[in-house]
């Protein structure tokens, strides 16, 4: 009974020194663990900027496999919220209420194929169809063109090692330049064509900067969506009586999927270049170096959270920052809270059980620290 746990490898440091360091690839960070900290650097743009070379605020850092720059994540304000200006109602669309049916016909149907099988495999047979066919209603595209998306796995993004794929980033990259020419040619009511026809202070957004979005927009919400779903899952199958209590008490879903995403942080932390020579927890750094703000150290710190290392669905206050912060915070939570929610809601209405018969976990390992952020596989026996 303890694949759900998720236990917190920040805490000692976090304690002790408010922060942690580690190398990647020849580039340290240092690692800010505490919530206030972690809040006031998210706030403050101007000594921990965004708008560094393309994929450096990202840990592993990206810069050797990407020239594209990620908008509006690596964009700093003002122009940043420009950009945030025009993607705020199309990432609000996940409210509408035909957009929640088709949501929750998603993922009654991914249960639905788990009942007949005798095992499934939760990551490649149920998350990341879910994932996949869910950001056909983001883009609003056709659903099929999920069948891809599912096909490319879960690593197109991702390579085992330290540093990431050159040739595992193209196919998303080919992919997307294809996109936006179809767009192009034969404009639609699809994200990309929404782009194209869009302006910011006068002038269309460029090819390129329309490809920073979208590559964002499949990048940003694959990973951490299905951790999110599949350590979902392996929470109710290790407390079935969470289930049976949220049918009782349906009112506390939103709070339980706040909880989860508080105790999962299925992005484990982001990086920022520090603009000028500064001190985080007194510790001196340097300008040009790199920070990362530690949402997941953030969101087990008691000084914030009581009984941080337990979930708790029905928590109430839960100023959690596993969507981040400021000016950055995320932009598909929408759509990954709607995601959460329909999720809780079917397994509620279909009085599911779920049995984990085995599983490999997924750990990430960040200098001394090591975080379990999900599992590489989870096989389970879902049944009515
Ligand atoms: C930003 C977490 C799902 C798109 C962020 C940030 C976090 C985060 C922590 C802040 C990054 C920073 O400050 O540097 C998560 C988690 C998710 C999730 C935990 C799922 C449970 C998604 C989805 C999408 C998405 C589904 C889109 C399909 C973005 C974008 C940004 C962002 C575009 C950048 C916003 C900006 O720079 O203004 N996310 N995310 N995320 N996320 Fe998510």
């Amino acid at each position: 009974m303890n694949q759900s746990e998720f236990i917190d490898p920040f805490n000692k440091a976090r304690i002790e020194k408010g922060f942690g360091e580690m190398d990647d690839q020849n580039d340290p960070v240092v690692m800010l663990l505490r919530h206030k900290d972690v809040r006031k650097a998210a706030h403050d743009w101007k000594t921990f900027s965004s708008n560094a070379v393309p994929g450096r605020i990202v840990v592993p850092s990206e810069v050797n496999i990407r020239d594209t720059r990620q908008i509006p994540f690596e964009v700093d304000p003002p122009m940043h919220g420009d950009y945030r200006k025009i993607l705020a109602p199309w990432f609000k669309r996940p409210l509408e209420d035909n957009y929640q049916k088709r949501l929750e016909k998603i993922i009654r149907e991914a249960l639905k194929e788990t009942f007949i099988k005798p095992s499934t495999e939760v990551i490649s047979e149920f998350a990341l169809p879910i994932q996949s066919r869910a950001l056909t209603l983001l883009l609003n595209v056709p659903y099929s063109e999920a069948k891809k998306w599912i096909l490319w796995g879960t690593h197109v993004f991702r390579s085992e090692g330290e540093a990431l794929d050159k040739d595992k980033a193209s196919i998303l990259y080919d992919y997307i330049d294809e996109e936006i020419d179809k767009a192009i040619a034969n404009p639609s009511n699809d994200l990309y064509s929404m782009l194209l026809a869009t302006e910011i202070n006068g002038e269309k957004l460029t090819k390129e900067e329309i490809k920073g979005i979208i590559i964002l927009t499949f990048a940003g919400g694959r990973d951490t969506v299905i951790n999110a779903i599949t350590n979902t899952i392996a929470y109710f199958a290790e407390h079935p009586s969470s289930l049976a209590m949220l049918k009782e008490n349906p009112e506390i879903i939103n709070n339980a999927v706040e909880e989860l995403v508080r105790y999962f942080s299925p992005l484990t932390h982001m990086g920022r270049e520090v603009t000028k020579n500064t001190t985080a927890c007194e510790h001196a750094i340097k300008a040009d170096t790199r920070v990362s703000l530690c949402w997941a150290a953030a969101n087990r710190d008691e000084n914030v959270f009581e009984d941080a290392n337990t979930v708790k669905l029905d928590r109430k206050l839960n100023p959690h920052v596993g969507f981040g912060f400021s000016h950055h915070n995320c932009l598909g939570a929408t759509h990954a809270r709607q995601i959460l929610r329909t999720l809780l809601k079917v397994l509620i209405a279909e009085n599911v059980f779920i049995k984990i018969e085995n599983s490999e976990e997924n750990i990430e390992e960040l200098g001394d620290f090591k975080r379990k952020v999900g599992f590489n596989k989870l096989h389970v026996q879902f049944r009515k």
